[in-house]
């Protein structure tokens, strides 16, 4: 549940938080170029996950490419041949991570569709929303502003996803943002970095579901399993993968086939080792479009940090 109390300032380099979001924006335009039509996915995200490896960061989560009706979390899997089409309404979501300070921001690529109205709907929710963000502002008047923004274009806002605190180790830490006015009236510290993540839908429906495909998934800690193929993920994933989520496919090294990998990660996740992040779906038809800014909380505004 969401602790507001916890603040990240006083306990970091705030010229760490700032080269991070920095950082962030610069891999999220990289890979926001590289989706063209015919382009496969997995080529964006070895490209702009590798850009940040070979720049001192890692990645806060897997690069998140969302197609259509898909809101969040669909990442490449192992060996993905999929490619992007003509029409393909894609929201990019990506961060960068260094010593546990995290990036997140996101944008919608619209690849000859007609979503441009969408995208503009969430592009200004994410104005509106950040022209509310100071110290002592209560969640649900910046959740209202993004709604109002979204619902005067003809969309609807997708009311089970959200903005977000950030903390160090922690991405969707303390406060929730939402995209709508919950009437939630905790208010937002002096400090405090959140992410402002509006989702506008062209569709009737305001919440997403859980597809049953799981490609991200993070990592709890140690437990006993028996397959040799579960145990060398585990140790895979305790050497390197114990803080931020995780990509199936990243795992390619110790799990060379499609089976071997889900089962591995299937005897994983039941013997509580894995938290999963499935797909977020609305029905086959509707469209969603997503734009996100991460912001630094200040007495009397709000600094874009992904910029
Ligand atoms: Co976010």
């Amino acid at each position: 549940m969401p602790d507001e109390d916890v603040e990240i300032s006083g306990e970091v380099d705030i010229g760490l938080v700032k080269d991070v979001g920095a950082f962030s924006f610069k891999a999220l335009q990289k890979a926001k170029s590289m989706v063209k039509v015919g382009i496969r996915l997995i080529d964006v995200a070895d490209a702009v996950e590798g850009l940040l490896k070979e720049n001192g960061y890692t990645p806060a989560f897997p690069l998140n490419l969302s197609v259509n009706n898909e809101a969040a979390h669909y990442t490449p899997t192992l060996n993905d041949e999929k490619v992007f089409r003509e029409g393909d309404l894609v929201k990019v979501d990506f961060g960068a991570a260094k010593d546990g300070i995290l990036g997140d921001n996101a944008v919608t690529v619209d690849l000859g569709g007609n979503n441009s109205a969408l995208i503009q709907a969430a592009e200004e929710a994410v104005a509106a929303g950040v022209a509310t963000v100071k110290a002592g502002v209560e969640v649900g008047r910046v959740g209202r502003a993004i709604e109002e923004a979204i619902t005067r274009r003809g969309f609807r806002p997708i009311k089970n996803l959200g903005g977000h605190g950030v903390e160090v180790h922690d991405l969707h830490a303390s406060v929730f943002i939402p995209n709508y006015d919950n009437k939630d009236d905790t208010t937002l510290e002096e400090g405090q970095v959140i992410a402002i993540e509006p989702f506008a839908t062209d569709g009737k429906r305001e919440l997403v579901v859980e597809s049953d495909i799981c490609e991200i998934f993070s990592f709890y800690g140690e437990v006993p399993v028996r397959h040799p193929i579960a145990r060398k993920i585990q140790s895979e994933l305790s050497s390197n993968y114990k803080s931020e989520p995780f990509a199936a496919r990243w795992l390619s090294n110790v799990a060379a086939t499609r089976f071997e990998l889900y089962s591995g990660l299937t005897e994983l996740y039941r013997a509580g080792a894995l938290e999963r992040y499935p797909i977020l779906v609305l029905p086959e038809g509707s469209m969603v479009a997503q734009h996100e800014v991460e912001v630094l909380v200040e007495k009397d505004s709000c600094s874009v940090l992904t910029k």
